[in-house]
């Protein structure tokens, strides 16, 4: 996506925000902006129109806010010879900080209805039915290697044949990337009051086997452009 329209998306998949506080404004901003897995999930239409999407670990309902912002983009009609995003896209969210999911809810909801529902909540506990796409960006490894393999199961389940997830991991197999990437996820649990606690990482490679057991056809794409870290997005189609 060109710098110009990049912009412009950003304006007005932020804008909500700025009625949430400035800390959280500015938070959508800088990581929407900065962070490369976004714009890559427009690039890539791997996302049905109409899907209904779970998005666990959903902090502040940013995903939701890019891609019904890309809709909206495209219904103003200025998204010129881009890819058209999807459209008619639906969000739940699942969050561990309440008042995350409440922020997103209170940015989103109002130009957005009853497409973005977040709440409080732990994805270990959380329903996983009714969704055609289930997404986890950079959450899985803050929950156990046990907890992990049973989310997986989980998913497999609830998505059945057909069904999409994607998910963004870190290598640990990433050298400095990957210790780079563990000091700022460290940084930024903090800030945003979070405990410190252990990650439970994996190589790409025992990532990618833990699904394809399950019957995932995986692939992988690394997800770290124009930042030093050592993250890579799966798309994880079951068959
Ligand atoms: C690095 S942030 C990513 C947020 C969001 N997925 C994104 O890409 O903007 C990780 C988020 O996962 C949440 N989280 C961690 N453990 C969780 C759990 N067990 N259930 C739900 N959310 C969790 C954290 O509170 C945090 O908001």
């Amino acid at each position: 996506m060109q710098g110009g329209l990049k912009k412009r998306l950003l304006d007005l998949a932020t804008e909500p925000y700025r009625y949430t506080g400035r800390f959280n404004y500015h938070w959508a901003r800088g990581k929407l902006w900065g962070d490369p897995i976004f714009a890559a999930l427009l690039e890539r239409p791997m996302l049905p129109d109409g899907a209904r999407i779970l998005d666990l670990g959903c902090g502040r309902g940013l995903l939701a806010a890019w891609l019904l912002g890309a809709e909206r983009l495209a219904a103003l009609g200025e998204l010129r010879d881009s890819p058209a995003p999807p459209a008619g896209l639906r969000f739940r969210g699942i969050e561990l900080m309440e008042r995350e999911a409440i922020c997103g809810n209170q940015a989103l909801q109002p130009l957005h209805g009853e497409r973005v529902q977040l709440r409080g909540g732990d994805m270990r506990d959380a329903e996983l039915d009714n969704a055609d796409v289930i997404t986890i960006l950079d959450v899985l490894h803050y929950v156990s290697y046990a907890e992990q393999d049973r989310m997986l199961d989980r998913i497999r389940t609830a998505i059945g044949a057909g069904g999409l997830f994607v998910t963004r991991v870190g290598d640990a197999d990433g050298g400095m990337r990957f210790a780079l990437s563990q000091a700022v996820d460290a940084c930024m649990s903090f800030i945003q009051g979070h405990r410190l606690a252990r990650m439970w990482c994996r190589p790409l490679s025992g990532w990618i086997r833990a699904l394809e057991e399950r019957g995932f056809a995986v692939e992988a794409i690394p997800m770290s452009n124009g930042t030093p870290f050592a993250n890579v997005m799966l798309i994880a189609r079951a068959a």
